[in-house]
C-alpha cells in the first residue's frame, strides 16, 4: 500500500527559475514537482506538493499532515533562518520530516549558516539543486520503510 508523503516549500520557491537563476537554476517548482511525484511512484508514495509564502501557513500544513500522512519532505527556504515558531511545530512532528535546500547553506552567507529548523528534523539535505528534493524523498522513503504505518489508516 503506498504511503501518503507531502512536499511543502517555503516562501519565494514559486519564484524558481526566474529567482536568483546562477544559485538556484532555471528550473520551475512544477518540474520539480512532477519529477518528485514521478519518483514517489517508484518508491511506493503518493506525493502531493504544497507551496506558500506565508510562515502561519506552513505550521497550519505541518499540523495537518501529522493527521493525514505517513511523512513530509520540507524546504523552509528563508524560514530555516528566521523561525523558531516553525522550528517548534517541525520539532513536535510525529511523523518522519526530511528537510531540503537547493543551495549549500554552509557555502552561504553568515546569516544562511545558522539554521533553526535544521536541528529540528530527522536529516537534511541540501547543495545539490534540484536533485537534493530527489535525495530527500528517497531519504523520507527509507525513514517510512523502517517505521510502522500510522496507526488511523
Ligand atoms: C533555500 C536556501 C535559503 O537560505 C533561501 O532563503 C531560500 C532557498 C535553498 O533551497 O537553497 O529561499 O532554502
Amino acid at each position: 500500500m503506498p504511503r501518503d508523503v507531502w512536499v511543502l516549500h517555503g516562501p519565494n520557491l514559486n519564484l524558481l527559475g526566474r529567482r536568483e537563476p546562477q544559485l538556484y537554476g532555471r528550473e520551475g517548482l512544477a518540474a520539480i514537482d512532477k519529477r518528485l511525484a514521478k519518483l514517489g511512484e517508484t518508491l511506493g508514495l503518493r506525493v502531493a506538493s504544497f507551496q506558500t509564502n506565508h510562515e502561519g501557513a506552513l505550521i497550519d500544513r505541518l499540523a495537518v499532515a501529522m493527521d493525514e500522512v505517513d511523512g513530509c519532505l520540507i524546504n523552509p527556504a528563508a524560514l530555516s533562518h528566521t523561525s523558531l515558531a516553525l522550528a517548534d511545530t517541525l520539532r513536535a512532528m510525529t511523523i518522519p520530516v526530511v528537510e531540503v535546500h537547493l543551495t549549500n547553506l554552509y557555502a552561504r552567507g553568515r546569516e544562511r549558516q545558522i539554521s533553526l529548523t535544521g536541528g529540528a528534523v530527522g536529516g537534511v539535505v541540501m547543495g545539490f539543486g534540484p536533485a537534493s528534493y530527489e535525495l530527500g524523498l528517497r531519504a523520507l522513503a527509507a525513514l517510512l520503510g523502517r517505521s510502522t504505518r500510522r496507526g488511523n489508516r
